[in-house]
């Protein structure tokens, strides 16, 4: 049976640390979901339309790897998708506290779903879309923080909320 993982998150916008995250998860597992969570409670930057569509253009290069979106419970969907785990970066030590609660409720919720937690390449430990936006928000460099294509979108958005 072909190993099937879901890589949840925000993505708002992908980082070149999420991007390091999903391509270690699709050397491992058969096949990585990347689950863009369709959070109406939460003010993104970037609709999940276009997170779906960029995280599509920086993994275009996986072909074991796929972009979808989710509402609801993380482990209905990855239920739902026949997969058996969940794949997170783990930054730092204060990623911890928040990444053992949501693993231990997903674990209370289904014991048959394992979460595997990767360390994120040092480079890019103290990167997040928080602080990309924060940065692209004052018109600062982010190059070397996201993709290409990120960027760029990054600069449209911030021209676009002038
Ligand atoms: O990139 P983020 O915002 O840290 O991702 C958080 C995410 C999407 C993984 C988490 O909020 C999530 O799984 N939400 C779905 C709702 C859910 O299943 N909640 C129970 C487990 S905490």
């Amino acid at each position: 049976m072909a190993s099937i993982a879901v890589c949840p998150g925000s993505f708002d916008p992908v980082t070149l640390g999420h991007l390091d995250i999903i391509t270690r998860g699709a050397k491992v597992f058969d096949k990585v979901i990347v689950a863009v969570l369709n959070n109406r409670s939460k003010q993104p930057l970037f609709t999940v339309e276009e997170r779906v569509e960029l995280l599509k253009e920086v993994t275009k290069e996986l072909p074991n790897v796929e972009i979808d979106s989710f509402n609801g419970l993380l482990i209905d969907y990855v239920k739902e998708k026949d997969a058996s785990a969940i794949i997170k970066g783990l930054r730092a030590v204060s990623d911890f506290e928040y990444e053992m609660q949501m693993a231990s409720i997903n674990r209370k919720l289904d014991e048959d779903v394992e979460t595997f937690f990767m360390m994120t390449n040092n480079k890019y430990s103290y990167l997040s879309s928080s602080i990309v936006k924060e940065i692209a928000k004052y018109n600062a460099p982010v190059g070397d923080l996201v993709p290409q294509i990120v960027e760029t979108a990054l600069k449209g958005k911030y021209t676009e909320l002038k």
